[in-house]
């Protein structure tokens, strides 16, 4: 069986498409145009232009599932804004908790009784009992890495190969040829000095780097889903992580941003993992800014001001004008209260498993020896026979031409799957009637290839 297809006519398929999908949008177009003018690369968020290969969609509104661009296409949504909508587009409570809020005040720099119900329902959900809130889970991180070293003394923070944890300097660090090298341009000359990065799933890498014991603090999304696609832990991986970890005094953290679709309380609570502090951000609040982690006493201690100190001691470096503002809090609250319940987690397992068989049986049909991701409301593809381990693996089966190929031609049948390498992931809003439009779009395009 093969896993490659033939690379003309992926360019053939290609180029037809992307000319059907300006075709068909002038209004974006003509706000392309505009932007061009106010904004660098004529958007809001320049980066964007890095990810899209066709032009960018200008959106007029969105309910549910669907989105809705300005030249009157509808989508059903399977990227949800990088999971950062996966309770769907206005979710009717939290459109009222959020509306209600900001007539009453969408900041006051003073806490709220929401921020007791929403740091208590994450302790239910993720088992560690102590949370602070900020925007987003780029900032999340951020600070958790800055209390690591004031817990522990220790400079360094390491990550696994093929790692995403958001865009500030610690983090923008990669491997290349077995070096350390920034990843993107304008970060400091010596923004590799502290960090460390080994491959996913090598416990004996692992064991070597924090053997000195100059690692403040490891932190992973408990299974990659970034750059490379989804790389799964092997069997053993988290509990040997664990048990070096703390071994060796390093501290632990999960970065749940994106694993919190797989249920309340994500792969922490679904794997009943042990970390030191957990972050999350993008759908805990329904899309409205939020980020937050979660951390034990242990940790938290470098945080508590005891009563009457009023020495001038340095605070460990964490804060925001905006961080825990009432508006967020009243989100999160209306969204993990009523949105993201144990019955929306359970539908979009469900439908993301249709959609894993669906594409399993495309796939084999067609016969393709690609694997299917199942990773509960989520699925995908690599372009292998079995599913990578190390990012590694998974650099030298990305297709990416073929990647871009299924995004236009999918956007062109009426389905957002913006970002293909993340995977296709239902959302709680999600219905049958979405899968169906993603499967024969895709049989379509996997017929038309082979
Ligand atoms: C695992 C993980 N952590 C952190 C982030 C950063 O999130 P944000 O851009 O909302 O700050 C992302 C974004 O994709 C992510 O996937």
């Amino acid at each position: 069986m093969a896993t490659r297809v033939d690379p003309a006519r992926v360019a053939a398929l290609k180029e037809r498409e992307d000319a059907a999908f300006v075709a068909a949008r002038p209004r974006s177009a003509a706000l392309w145009a505009a932007g061009r003018g106010v904004m660098p690369n004529g958007v809001p968020m320049s980066w964007l232009r890095t990810s899209y290969d066709h032009p960018p969609l200008f959106i007029e509104s969105a309910a549910g599932s669907r989105l809705r661009d300005v030249d009157g296409h509808e989508y059903a949504d399977f990227n949800i804004a990088d999971m950062s909508m996966f309770t769907g587009y206005g979710p009717a409570p939290v459109v009222e908790a959020v509306s209600r809020q900001v007539a009453l005040g969408s900041q006051y720099l003073l806490p709220t009784d929401d921020s007791i119900w929403v740091a208590g329902e994450l302790a239910r959900r993720y088992g560690l009992p102590l949370w602070q809130f900020t925007l987003a889970a780029t900032s999340a991180n951020t600070e958790v890495i800055r209390i690591a070293r004031s817990a522990t003394g220790r400079e360094k923070v390491l990550f696994f190969d093929g790692k995403y944890h958001g865009h500030f300097d610690d983090v923008l660090v990669q491997l290349e040829d077995g070096r350390l090298v920034p990843e993107e341009d304008g970060l400091p000359r010596d923004v590799t000095a502290r960090t460390v990065i080994v491959p996913f799933n090598d416990l004996d890498a692992l064991e070597r780097a924090l053997a000195s014991h100059e690692v403040a603090l490891v932190i992973t999304e408990p299974a990659l889903t970034n750059n490379v696609g989804l790389l799964m832990p092997d069997d053993r991986f988290h509990a040997g992580l664990r048990e070096v970890t703390r071994r060796t005094g390093t501290l632990l953290a999960y970065d749940e941003t994106h694993t919190q679709v797989v249920g309340p309380g994500g792969l922490t609570s679904r794997w009943g993992l042990d970390p030191d502090l957990v972050t999350v951000g993008k759908s805990i609040a329904a899309g409205i800014p939020l980020g937050a982690y979660g951390m034990t006493p242990d940790v938290a201690a470098v945080l508590e001001r005891p009563a009457g100190r009023d020495d001038d001691k340095p605070q460990v470096a964490v804060g925001g004008t905006l961080f825990g503002n009432p508006l967020s809090m009243a989100a999160a609250r209306a969204a993990m209260g009523e949105v993201l319940t144990d019955e929306a987690y359970a539908h979009t397992r469900r439908l993301g498993t249709r959609l894993a068989d669906g594409l399993e049986e495309v796939v084999a049909a067609a016969g393709l020896a690609w694997t299917t991701h199942r990773f509960w409301p989520r699925s995908g593809l690599s372009f292998s026979p079995a599913l990578p381990r190390t990012a590694t693996e998974a650099m030298a089966t990305l297709d990416v031409p073929l990647r871009r190929l299924v995004r236009v031609y999918l956007a062109n049948r009426g389905v957002w799957d913006a970002i293909v390498g993340a995977g296709p992931t239902c959302s709680v809003a999600a219905t049958d009637e979405d899968v169906d439009r993603y499967l024969a779009a895709f049989g379509d395009l996997v017929g038309e290839l082979v």
